[in-house]
C-alpha cells in the first residue's frame, strides 16, 4: 500500500454540533474539508498501541456524497492501519443499524455519514460523526479534542488505492487489511427478533390491522420492506416510499406533521390504517400517528415506557428511564409511579451512553421524535415502531385509546417546540443574553397565575463519570394555583447550517380529566405568549411567529 501525505489548511468552524459535523453539501465539497475532519478524529481517537488489529465500520444514509465520502474515510483509514473496514452494502446503515454492528462485532468504532433529517442532494445539507466501541456517538471531550486538532492541521495520509466495490456482498484484501461488504438490514433484524414478540405482531397483521410506514426515500426503507412485509405479513405497499434516493425525492426526511403531512392527511381522513408511523434520512427517529391521533413523542418515551413490559426484552422490567431536559416531563410521572430512577440530561443522544452502559437506565428519549432502549446507543426509529406494535398486538386497543387512558392516569403534559430557523448568529446570540440576564431575577415573579420557582442556564453533571457539560439551555419553571407545573426552556440547536435556529420549549401539566385532549397550541396560548415575551424576540430579531411549530 502506497501512503501519501498531502498539505493542508484548517478551514474554519469544523465544530461538531449536538451530532457530528454537519454542513451544507458545498461546504463538504471544498478540497481537503473532509479530510481535515477525518485525520483531525483519527489522530484523536489513535490508540497508543496503533489501529492494527482493529475494526472500524462505516455506513451512511445514501444522502448525495455518501459515495464519495465513504471512498475517501476508507482510504484514510487504511492509512492509518485499521485492519478491518465493515461497510454496509453501497454504503447504506442506518444509525441504529451502525450501532449495532459497532457492539456485534466488536468494532473500534464507526464513522456515520449522515445529516440526519435534513434535506438532502447537491444544494441539501451533509454530515459525519463518530460513534465509539459502546455503539454510541463520541462524547463531548471527543469532539472537542477533533475540534481543537482540526484547527492546527497541517497534512493528513491517505493511501493511494482505487475505489472499493461498494455493492458487491464480500471480503477484498488490500494491502494487510481487509475490506468486508456487510448486508445492511441482516444484523439488525435478528437484533429486532431478540427484543420483540414477532409472533404477536403478526397475528395483530393477521387480524386485519392495517398500518402505512413512511419511509420518506431514506434509509429506513430496505429495514422496514423486510420487517413489516416479508416477515410480519403486513401487505406489500404498507411501506411507502421504500426506496432511498440521493436527495430523498427533493423531501426533507423529517417525520414530523410539516415534513409527513402525506401520512399525516392519511390518518386524519376516513380512510385511515389503524396506525401510521415514519422514520427520518438516517432512521433513528419516529414519528407514530394513530387513526385520528397523532401522538407527541413526549408523550409517546411516556406510554412506552409505561407499557414496555409487553415486549420480551422488557417484561422483567426497566432499570431506570432518562430523557433530555428540554423534553416534557410526562415521563418522570411513570418513572415515580414504576419505582424507577429518571434521569434529566442535556440534548443529545451522546449524554444517554453512559447511563446506559451503567445499566442505570433502560429506555431513553428526547423531545425531537427519538426514543430508544438499551439494545443500541442510538435513537432507533424501527425500534421505536416495533414497540409500539407489539403493544398494540398484546392490548388490542387503538392507538388513541392507549393515549387517552394514560392522560387518565398520569395527567397530561400539554407540550410544544417553537423554532426561529436562520437568525442571525448575533441575534440569536442577543435574544440568549437578553432571557440570561433576567434569570436571576425571575424567580418569586407571577405571571398571569403563575408563579416562577427557579430559572436557570442547565448544566448536566453526569452521574457516572463526574463531567460536567455547562450551557445546556435557559429554564423558567413555573408553578399555578392548582400546584400543577409548567415550563419554558429555550436554547440554540446545535445541527443547524445556515445560521442559528432559537429553540423554545413550553410545557404545562394539566392533571383535571376533563380538560385532556385539547388543541395544544390553544391549551398552551397564555404560556408561549409569555415565552415569547420573557425573550424579546420579535424586538431583537423582528420575527413574530416561530417558523416551525411541533
Ligand atoms: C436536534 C434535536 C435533538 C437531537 C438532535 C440530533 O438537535 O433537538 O434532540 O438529539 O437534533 O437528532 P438541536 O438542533 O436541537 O441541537
Ligand atoms: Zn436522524
Amino acid at each position: 500500500m502506497n501512503i501519501s501525505t498531502i498539505q493542508t489548511q484548517p478551514f474554519e468552524g469544523q465544530k461538531p454540533g449536538t451530532s457530528g459535523l454537519r454542513k451544507k453539501v458545498t461546504v463538504f465539497q471544498q478540497p481537503h474539508y473532509l479530510a481535515n475532519f477525518v485525520a483531525s478524529l483519527f489522530a484523536v481517537i489513535k490508540p497508543a498501541e496503533g489501529f492494527a488489529g482493529k475494526t472500524l465500520v462505516i455506513g451512511g444514509d445514501g444522502r448525495f456524497y455518501n459515495d464519495t465520502a465513504i471512498q475517501l474515510v476508507i482510504k484514510m483509514a487504511l492509512a492509518q492501519g485499521f485492519s478491518k473496514i465493515l461497510i454496509g452494502q453501497n454504503g447504506i446503515l442506518s444509525t441504529p443499524a451502525v450501532s449495532n454492528i459497532i457492539r456485534e462485532y466488536q468494532a473500534f468504532g464507526g464513522v456515520i455519514l449522515s445529516a440526519s433529517h435534513n434535506a438532502g442532494g447537491p444544494d441539501g445539507d451533509f454530515g459525519i460523526k463518530f460513534n465509539i466501541a459502546n455503539g454510541g456517538p463520541a462524547p463531548e471531550k471527543i469532539t472537542d479534542a477533533i475540534y481543537a486538532h482540526s484547527q492546527t492541521i497541517s497534512s493528513y495520509d491517505i493511501v493511494d488505492c482505487s475505489d472499493a466495490d461498494l455493492s458487491t456482498l464480500g471480503v477484498t484484501t488490500v494491502g494487510n487489511a481487509v475490506i468486508e461488504i456487510i448486508d445492511s438490514v441482516a444484523d439488525y433484524v435478528v437484533l429486532m427478533q431478540k427484543l420483540f414478540d414477532f409472533n404477536a405482531i403478526r397475528a395483530l397483521f393477521q387480524s386485519g390491522f392495517t398500518m402505512r410506514f413512511d419511509a420518506m426515500h431514506a434509509v429506513t426503507g430496505p429495514y422496514a420492506h423486510k420487517i413489516f412485509e416479508d416477515i410480519l405479513g403486513a401487505p406489500k405497499g404498507t411501506v411507502v416510499n421504500g426506496t432511498p434516493l440521493t436527495d430523498f425525492g427533493g423531501h426533507h426526511p423529517d417525520p414530523n406533521l410539516v415534513h409527513a403531512h402525506e401520512l399525516y392527511a392519511l390518518m386524519m381522513s376516513d380512510a385511515a390504517p389503524d396506525f401510521g408511523a415514519a422514520s427520518d434520512g438516517d432512521g433513528d427517529r419516529n414519528l407514530v400517528i394513530g387513526r385520528g391521533m397523532p401522538v407527541a413523542p413526549s408523550d409517546a418515551l411516556a406510554v412506552l415506557t409505561a407499557n414496555a413490559h409487553h415486549a420480551p426484552a422488557y417484561a422483567a422490567g426497566l432499570f431506570g428511564v432518562a430523557r433530555s431536559m428540554p423534553t416534557s416531563c410526562a415521563v418522570d410521572r411513570v418513572a415515580q409511579a414504576l419505582g424507577i430512577e429518571c434521569f434529566e440530561t442535556p440534548t443529545g443522544w451522546k449524554f444517554f451512553g453512559n447511563l446506559l452502559d451503567a445499566n442505570r437506565i433502560t429506555l431513553c428519549g428526547e423531545e425531537s421524535a427519538g426514543a430508544s432502549s438499551n439494545h443500541v446507543r442510538e435513537k432507533d426509529g424501527l425500534w421505536a415502531i416495533l414497540l409500539w406494535l407489539n403493544i398494540l398486538a398484546k392490548t388490542r386497543v387503538s392507538v388513541k385509546a392507549l393515549l387517552e387512558s394514560h392522560w387518565a392516569t398520569y395527567g397530561q403534559n400539554y407540550y410544544t417546540r417553537h423554532d426561529f430557523e436562520e437568525i442571525e448568529t448575533d441575534k440569536a446570540n442577543a435574544v440568549m443574553t437578553h432571557i440570561k440576564t433576567q434569570l436571576p431575577n425571575l424567580a418569586g415573579q407571577t405571571f398571569g397565575g403563575l408563579t416562577v420557582q427557579s430559572a436557570d442556564d442547565f448544566s448536566y453533571h453526569d452521574p457516572i463519570d463526574g463531567s460536567v457539560s455547562h450551557h445546556q439551555g435557559l429554564r423558567v419553571l413555573f408553578t399555578d394555583e392548582a400546584n400543577e407545573n409548567a415550563r419554558i426552556v429555550y436554547r440554540l440547536s446545535g445541527t443547524g447550517t445556515v445560521g442559528a435556529t432559537i429553540r423554545m420549549y413550553i410545557e404545562r401539566y394539566e392533571g383535571d380529566a376533563r380538560k385532556h385532549g385539547q388543541d395544544t397550541q390553544n391549551a398552551l396560548a397564555a404560556l408561549i405568549q409569555l415565552a415569547y415575551r420573557l425573550a424579546n424576540i420579535e424586538t431583537l430579531t423582528g420575527r413574530g411567529a416561530a417558523d416551525v411549530v411541533t
